[in-house]
């Protein structure tokens, strides 16, 4: 049990590229599942679930701004324990569409990203 009811935890995105492709070997943590954005006053969150798994696991979310030229995926938050993540610091020109990732990790192993 990990105390998740703190603030909304919004890790602004240290945006560091990822290195490499990290590795792609079969994967044991599944992917995030229903990842849905919700958007209260400009406001979007990112919602997803998880299943439950023996280790606690946190995951990273990604946004990339579509339609604006040479956008790159931006970490919004990173390595979180709740499901959700707070993106509007991420969020550009509201009218530009946006994509979002979620990975898992478990320990040192992660999932893809959904
Ligand atoms: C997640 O998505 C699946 C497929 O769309 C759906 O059947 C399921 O009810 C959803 N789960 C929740 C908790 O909304
Ligand atoms: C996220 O957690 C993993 C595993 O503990 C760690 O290797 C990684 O550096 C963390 N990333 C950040 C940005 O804290
Ligand atoms: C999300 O972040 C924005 C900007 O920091 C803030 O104004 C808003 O209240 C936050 N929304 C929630 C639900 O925490």
């Amino acid at each position: 049990m990990a105390l998740l009811f703190l603030l909304p935890l919004v890790m602004q995105g240290v945006s560091r590229a990822e290195m490499g492709t990290a590795d792609l070997g079969p994967s044991s943590v599944p992917t995030p599942t229903n990842v849905t954005i919700e958007s209260y006053n400009m406001n979007p969150i990112v919602y997803w679930e998880y299943q439950i798994m023996p280790q606690v696991p946190v995951f990273t979310v990604e946004v990339k701004n579509y339609g604006v030229k040479n956008s790159e995926w931006i970490d919004a938050c990173i390595n979180i324990s709740h499901h959700y993540c707070n993106i509007s610091d991420h969020v550009g020109d509201p009218s530009n569409s946006l994509w979002v990732r979620v990975k898992a990790r478990v320990g040192q192993k992660e999932s893809a990203f959904q």
